[in-house]
């Protein structure tokens, strides 16, 4: 009993001293660990001659207790000190202005993809969703391209290892599925999305690009109507005094087809650099949709009419912005990327 009191003793002194956290759990360690103290003593119960064994265990029991309790209690004091003097130490001023954060921008066709839907929304047009991997008979058969028709030697195209599998080569397309999908009904939409190409990449031509397609149909859909909705979004994109020169041009899915050009907007038509002397800027290709088309999308040729066109977002952000290599719109070059 007597060593029972003194170990009390004891271990409340040097409880009293330790000074840090490490300390703390060393005198845990010395006096309930396995070999520990007081983890002895209690086992040492059965040591003691049965008169005294009861009075011995309460003895111990208490001490252990009185002792775990002190230990917890400077544990915790230790923990809230050391809390204290981490926020006295590392106090936040939270009148401070944050960090700016590193905000990334949306890549240049996607402006021009965003311009361009945007105004042809407010014209009431659609946006359609359309399959970059397409078949032959939709990117070519169904818009008036039988197999071997030269016109075909205009795309050149990836084709899978699927037979008769492709990558489109326009968003045309994707007419047949806004037809088929609409059809009796009259359609005004747009198909943007991303073309492939089998081709040499050079300053002036990539193998992947974007395309945004126009369709239009319903009744009495006249070429003025065309030349009307295109000269609008001319001078939505590229200011309000543009002029529009249209053209005679062909395409196997449009009768008559036209190619629309318009003034160069960097020099007004005068002559310069962009428009290679000749003050006029190419911009897109259109055409009154051919009856063979129209009645591959289900409609009636004698009774409904529609204009396409399609154009290149990269072709006409480089006119908006100057840019002279179309190359970089995928050499993701953040130099380049971060003009915009
Ligand atoms: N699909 C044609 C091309 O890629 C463009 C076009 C679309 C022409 C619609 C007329 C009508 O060159």
């Amino acid at each position: 009993m007597s060593d029972l009191a003194s170990l009390e003793q004891r271990a409340l002194t040097e409880l009293q001293a330790t000074a840090d956290e490490a300390a703390l759990r060393a005198w845990n360690t010395k006096y309930f660990g396995k070999q520990g103290e007081v983890t002895l003593a209690l086992r040492k119960v059965g040591e003691v001659p049965p008169a005294e064994r009861k009075a011995y265990g309460q003895e111990a029991n208490r001490i252990k207790e009185a002792l775990t309790n002190a230990y917890e209690a400077k544990l915790a004091g230790q923990k809230e000190r050391q809390l204290k003097q981490s926020l006295a130490a590392e106090a936040i001023d939270v009148t401070l202005p944050g960090r700016p954060l590193i905000r990334g921008r949306l890549h240049p066709s996607t402006q021009t993809l965003r311009t361009i839907g945007s105004i042809f929304a407010d014209l009431g047009f659609q946006i359609y969703r359309s399959r970059e991997v397409e078949d032959d008979l939709t990117n070519f058969e169904l818009l008036n391209m039988p197999p071997h028709h030269p016109a075909r030697d205009m795309w050149d195209t990836f084709h899978t290892t699927t037979p008769g599998v492709l990558l489109r080569t326009h968003t045309s397309p994707g007419q047949i599925h806004v037809m088929r999908e609409y059809c009796p009904r009259p359609i005004r939409v747009i198909l943007p999305g991303m073309c492939y190409r089998y081709e040499a990449i050079t300053v002036r031509s990539e193998i992947m690009f974007n395309q945004v397609e126009g369709l239009a149909i319903g009744t009495n859909v006249t070429m003025a109507d065309q030349n009307g909705t295109i000269t609008a979004f001319a001078r939505r994109m590229f200011g309000e005094d543009r002029q529009v020169r249209i053209r005679s041009s062909y395409f196997p899915f449009t009768e008559p087809s036209i190619e629309v050009d318009m003034d160069c907007s960097n020099c007004a038509g005068k002559g310069c650099g962009l428009c290679k002397r000749s003050g006029w800027l190419e911009i897109m290709g259109a055409g009154m949709v051919h009856p063979t088309v129209l009645k591959n999308g289900g409609y009636d040729p004698y009774t409904v009419s529609g204009f396409a066109f399609g154009m290149g977002p990269e072709r006409i952000a480089m006119r908006k912005f100057g840019i002279d290599d179309i190359r970089q719109f995928w050499a993701n070059d953040l130099r380049f990327l971060r003009q915009f």
